[in-house]
């Protein structure tokens, strides 16, 4: 595979399971983060999700619990952590996974852009925004691409693969063949609002928000309904809360900025109230649900 030495940017709930993937597919990875207690809190998270992972082969007679522990400690010797940009410099494949906000993002990828070889492939795991726009800001447009990954990234087996026009044949092909060896099915998308999933998803999730704003039902409701009535592992309020609501909220506000006369791309108020108060879902312990750590309360 071309690509062997991997930078992802910001350790949080995504970045920290892009990590384990790469590094579980056989990539030396290296990780940026704003701060050393962010970087130890991610780098903490995939300790324990190694550990899950182990115990589960064993229980699942997949494999001996030496196995298991020296596989999972192999994963983790690939993997650092840095607060220092210079260290992503001579990677091949830089992927971001930092706030989903463009300006943020824009901005990291002029940085980046300066200071990589000129080989590095960029990648951004955003939920919405236009791919295009950061592969400009990068000044390296034809080794751009979107590696959309999903929550939690460790489980599930979807990357979405997005090109811009004037993305390089060779840089989506590395790119999706990357995504393959972090043991997902890659799916090629064109630079649309929300790729495919996000584009049928949020939308739902919101329109779920606005029932239960006007009364039509409750979340337990909603939630039960869509679960037993349509097979989905989850509701699409508790699905808001796993996510996090601040996320949630920069998806649909950065739509209504660009679409405003799109019904679809609308803010709930719920949802605009519940960040406000700081009640973001799981991550705070409290959204629509309250959570106990990973599992509903
Ligand atoms: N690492 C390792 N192991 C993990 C883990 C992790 N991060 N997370 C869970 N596990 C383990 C659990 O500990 C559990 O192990 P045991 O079987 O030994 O108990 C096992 O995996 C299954 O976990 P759960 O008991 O929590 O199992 P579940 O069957 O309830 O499945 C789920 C959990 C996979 C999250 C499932 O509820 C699900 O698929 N939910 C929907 C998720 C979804 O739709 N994600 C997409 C969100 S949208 C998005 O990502 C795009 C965007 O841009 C916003
Ligand atoms: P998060 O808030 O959990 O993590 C973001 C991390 O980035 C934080 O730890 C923060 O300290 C770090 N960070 C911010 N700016 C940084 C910088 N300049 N340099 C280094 N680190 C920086 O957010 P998340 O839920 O992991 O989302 C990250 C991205 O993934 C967003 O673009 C989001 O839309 C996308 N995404 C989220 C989900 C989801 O379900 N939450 C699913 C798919 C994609």
């Amino acid at each position: 595979m071309a690509i062997q030495k991997v930078g992802v940017v910001g350790c949080g709930l995504m970045g920290h399971g892009i990590v384990q993937v790469a590094a579980q597919g056989g990539c030396t990875v290296v990780v940026l983060e704003a701060e050393q207690k962010f970087l130890d809190s991610g780098l903490g998270r995939i300790d324990k999700s190694l550990a899950k992972l182990a115990e589960k082969a064993v229980k699942d007679g997949k494999a001996t619990e030496e196995e298991a522990k020296a596989k999972a400690a192999a994963t983790r010797a690939r993997i650092s952590g840095t607060t220092s940009k210079q260290d992503l410099a001579d990677c091949d494949l830089v992927i971001e996974a930092i706030v989903e906000n463009l300006d943020a993002k824009k901005a990291l990828f002029k940085e980046l852009g300066a200071l990589c070889k000129p080989s590095t492939i960029f990648a951004s795991n955003t939920s919405s925004f236009p791919i295009g726009e950061m592969a400009i800001a990068s000044g390296r447009p034809a080794r751009f691409v979107g590696l959309h990954f999903f929550n939690p990234v460790q489980l599930m087996k979807l990357v979405e693969v997005v090109r811009t026009d004037i993305t390089d044949a060779q840089v989506f092909e590395d790119a999706k063949a990357f995504g393959a060896a972090c043991g997902k099915a890659p799916v090629a998308c064109k630079d649309t609002p929300g790729f495919v999933v996000n584009r049928l998803l949020v939308p739902y999730m919101t329109e779920a928000m606005r029932m239960l704003e006007r009364g039509d039902a409750s979340a337990q409701d909603i939630d039960t309904a869509m679960k037993l009535g349509c097979g989905y592992p989850m509701g699409p309020i508790e699905l808001t809360d796993y996510v996090g609501l601040d996320t949630t909220l920069f998806i649909v506000e950065g739509w209504t900025k660009r679409y405003p006369n799109e019904p679809a791309f609308q803010v709930p108020k719920i949802l605009r109230d519940l960040v406000a108060q700081k009640k973001l879902g799981r991550k705070t312990g409290e959204g629509f649900y309250k959570w106990e750590g990973d599992k509903r309360a």
